[in-house]
């Protein structure tokens, strides 16, 4: 076994994560997988988000490669992966564009359809990756038999799924007892590695013989470096929330001081408004006082016959104009 290259992909750093995120505890094998096989044609049966499919193409880009690789994928989703909308392919061919199209083609159609486009004995590597049930899988494997070269690698991933009528496990064990060089990975939902029975001497690998001592080492080094990958992709996952939420106190903050700046002008306005009524009340006061030092004077008292003799006259006018109405009613 090269260690170099298992010592390489220790370092692999995948440039585009998406949920959902189950494969990606795969993806330092899938870097490593694809450069220990360096098949001429890589086929991915179920791409999604394009976790496991970019790293593999990455893994060709840093590698050096001269593969040419196909995802093949409705990018509708399944029953198991959820239904989704045009966006996640929109998405997928923008990345792919940019990085990946001078060796690689994104086939959106059915699985079935697509073998069609592919040399019986072509496919050197293949990824199996779509609907999970028994019978979805079990049609998978078997319409892409004939396209497989003589000892090609095939990788089932969910192997270790037991709910939702996921049945990968159940076509794995039946695989197992035909394709004696195998392993399985059982973290991150489990995937399993198989290669054909046909393959020339110079093509078997010997980490994945029957009784190989390298076999459960190549299982821990992935599962540990998989545990890895998932926890780098959880901090940044918790980072990426951390600079929204910074981001969400930026615009809080800037409206608590749009707030205390209204708060302030309306301090300002009230204190105003408590000054003129407090300058009101003095020139009341004042008044009140003059009123009742002019009430005091003696002029005021002197006067207060004439005042009276006012009001009688007022009065009786008032009483003699009613006589006069009266009279001329009557
Ligand atoms: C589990 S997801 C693939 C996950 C992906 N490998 C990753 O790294 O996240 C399964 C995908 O297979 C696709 N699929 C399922 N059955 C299919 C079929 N018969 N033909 C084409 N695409 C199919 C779905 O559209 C879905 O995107």
């Amino acid at each position: 076994m090269n260690i170099k290259s298992l010592l390489e992909v220790s370092e692999f750093s995948p440039s585009s994560l998406q949920a959902p995120d189950a494969w990606m505890g795969h993806l330092p094998f899938a870097a490593w997988i694809i450069r220990e096989v360096s098949p001429k044609v890589f086929v991915e049966l179920g791409t999604h988000s394009g976790n496991s499919y970019f790293s593999f193409c990455q893994s060709v880009v840093e590698g050096g490669l001269s593969s040419k690789c196909f995802a093949v994928d409705t990018w509708q989703g399944d029953e198991h992966a959820g239904h989704y909308g045009d966006d996640i392919f929109t998405q997928v061919n923008a990345h792919h564009q940019q990085h990946y199209a001078h060796f690689s083609r994104l086939l959106r159609m059915p699985f079935n359809e697509a073998a069609a486009y592919f040399s019986d004995e072509s496919i050197e590597l293949l990824h199996i990756d779509g609907l999970h049930t028994y019978e979805a899988v079990t049609d998978d494997f078997e319409t892409w038999l004939p396209k497989l070269a003589p000892g090609a690698i095939v990788l089932f991933h969910d192997t270790n799924v037991r709910e939702r009528n996921f049945g990968v496990w159940r076509l794995w064990e039946e695989l197992q007892g035909v394709y004696l060089a195998n392993l399985e990975f059982v973290h991150s939902h489990g995937l399993g590695v198989l290669q054909l029975n046909n393959a020339p001497a110079q093509k078997k690998l010997p980490w994945l013989q029957p009784g190989s001592p390298e076999k459960q080492d190549v299982i821990n080094y992935f599962a540990a470096l998989g545990s890895r990958q998932l926890e780098r992709y959880g901090l940044s996952q918790v980072e990426s929330r951390a600079d929204e939420q910074g981001r969400h106190i930026v615009v809080l903050t800037q409206a608590l001081t749009e707030r205390e700046e209204q708060v302030k002008s309306l301090d300002q306005l009230v204190t105003e408004r408590d000054g003129r009524i407090n300058s009101i009340m003095v020139e009341r006061d004042a008044a009140v006082h003059h009123l009742h030092d002019i009430r005091n004077s003696r002029s005021w008292r002197l006067t207060a016959p004439l005042r009276f003799l006012k009001v009688c006259v007022l009065r009786l006018r008032r009483q003699f104009f009613t006589l006069c109405h009266l009279i001329r009613l009557g």
